[in-house]
């Protein structure tokens, strides 16, 4: 089948959701349609296989202008990984260190699910790189897929849970990678049941005594393609932060030991609004971003400059939610808001854009982008709160190592 038919059958999708949204007054993303039915999910499950099959893996591939730089094997990985491990499985989640954990898990959207990190045209856009994923992805190791798992590998090379390879959210290789291509804030309350069920019926996890760390990315969509079709848009805060408290009370009370990192909403406008952005590029934003790139919504710097204060109400929420009493001094919980993406720039030498970092699209994160993104996150999880990166570096430009002084992974009740 060829692109334009593929976009047609898409957009078909797209307006029966808008159909049955519309139907009972609430916003689009607040609820679950008949699209939902059992029959519905076989049939859309069978159509995304037939898509699987039909772009095929890209993952693998050895060279292209979205791989990092590889790290030689001369060079040692940068910590002393005995610091990074307890003697004993602790007791607390503020005395936690990163190869305390064994198992690994993420919830989001195509961020999370690595979409495109390694295309090369518009057909490979359909491919989740799962096993590329900044948060989430294990193929490989450090040296050349530098992520958040490759990472604690290093530290504890039983960590289970990490995304093997290119797959979409119902093949095994995607493991603990629950995340959805599309997904929004409503879809995390349920994705985190789906999160517990999944993680608690492996028999690799031992569920009550393993450490477990979680990493929530989402808002994209919400910011990017609903939030213009909503009634009344200056209430998506409100009801972010209301669906990400109950994701989060849904994981503190569901699943022992839990160390959770909740991230910032992606700053889309810092590639929607990137100036000599490649035509594709432009062409598909308005599909990706449609709120504000294009005319359908009669989109205008005003506009745009709305979307952008709900989204720092979006920011805000989280932040907020994270230090929530609810969440303060458990044994065996803790939220950690994780701001690394809030002042994010694109121009790694303070002059051009380095569009390696994005992947065919302008728009998802390449390999390169998400080893970037991998490094960040870990560097926040040992900075302290209110002394947090907020913006990605070059790869090893500033690698943060758990010291004998400070070993532990920071929450809001240990720093
Ligand atoms: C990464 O390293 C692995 C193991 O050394 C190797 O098999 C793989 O081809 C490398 N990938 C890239 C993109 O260089
Ligand atoms: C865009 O503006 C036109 C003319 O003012 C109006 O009729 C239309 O409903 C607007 N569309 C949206 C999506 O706001």
């Amino acid at each position: 089948m060829c692109l334009g038919k593929r976009v047609v059958l898409h957009f078909v999708v797209v307006l029966l959701v808008i159909q049955f949204g519309r139907s009972s007054g609430q916003d689009i993303t607040d609820q679950t349609s008949s699209l939902d039915m059992g029959s519905m999910r076989s049939m859309f499950h069978a159509l995304r296989q037939w898509t699987f099959d039909f772009v095929g893996k890209t993952g693998l591939r050895t060279r292209g202008f979205f791989l990092q730089e590889k790290i030689p094997n001369e060079l040692p990985f940068p910590c002393d990984v005995t610091l990074g491990r307890s003697e004993r499985v602790p007791k607390s989640v503020h005395k936690l260190r990163p190869g305390d954990i064994n198992v690994i898990a993420a919830m989001g959207d195509s961020l999370t699910a690595a979409t495109g990190a390694a295309a090369t045209s518009v057909r490979d856009l359909y491919m989740e790189n799962r096993g590329l994923s900044w948060s989430i992805g294990g193929q490989w190791n450090w040296r050349n897929v530098t992520t958040l798992p490759n990472i604690l590998k290093e530290f504890n090379p039983k960590l289970v849970g990490y995304s093997l390879g290119d797959s979409y959210p119902f093949h095994k290789e995607s493991q603990f990678n629950m995340a959805e291509i599309g997904a929004v804030s409503y879809d995390m309350p349920f994705m985190a049941q789906s999160l517990v069920k999944r993680i608690r019926a492996d028999p690799r996890v031992d569920f009550k005594r393993d450490w477990k760390l979680v990493t929530i990315a989402v808002g994209g969509n919400d910011i990017c393609s609903f939030v213009c079709t909503m009634e009344n848009p200056e209430d998506l805060p409100a009801k972010h932060r209301l669906r990400m408290t109950r994701a989060l009370r849904y994981l503190r009370d569901n699943m022992p030991r839990t160390f959770v990192n909740l991230v910032s909403v992606p700053s889309v406008e810092t590639v929607v609004s990137m100036k000599s952005k490649p035509s594709i590029c432009n062409t598909l934003h308005h599909g990706e971003c449609s709120c504000w790139v294009g005319k359908l919504y009669n989109q205008t710097d005003e506009s745009r400059l709305r979307w952008h204060r709900i989204q720092d109400g979006m920011v805000q929420a989280e932040r907020e939610v994270a230090q929530l009493d609810e969440f303060r001094r458990l044994d065996e919980f803790a939220v950690m808001y994780q701001p690394w993406s809030t002042e994010i720039s694109l121009k790694m030498n303070g002059r051009e854009v380095d569009h390696t970092l994005l992947a065919y699209d302008c728009f998802h994160m390449s390999q390169k982008g998400n080893a970037y993104a991998g490094t960040a996150l870990w560097n926040n999880m040992l900075e302290p709160p209110g002394r947090k990166s907020t913006n990605w570096k070059p790869l090893f430009e500033n690698f943060k190592c758990p010291t004998a002084k400070v070993p532990y992974i920071f929450t809001y009740d240990n720093s």
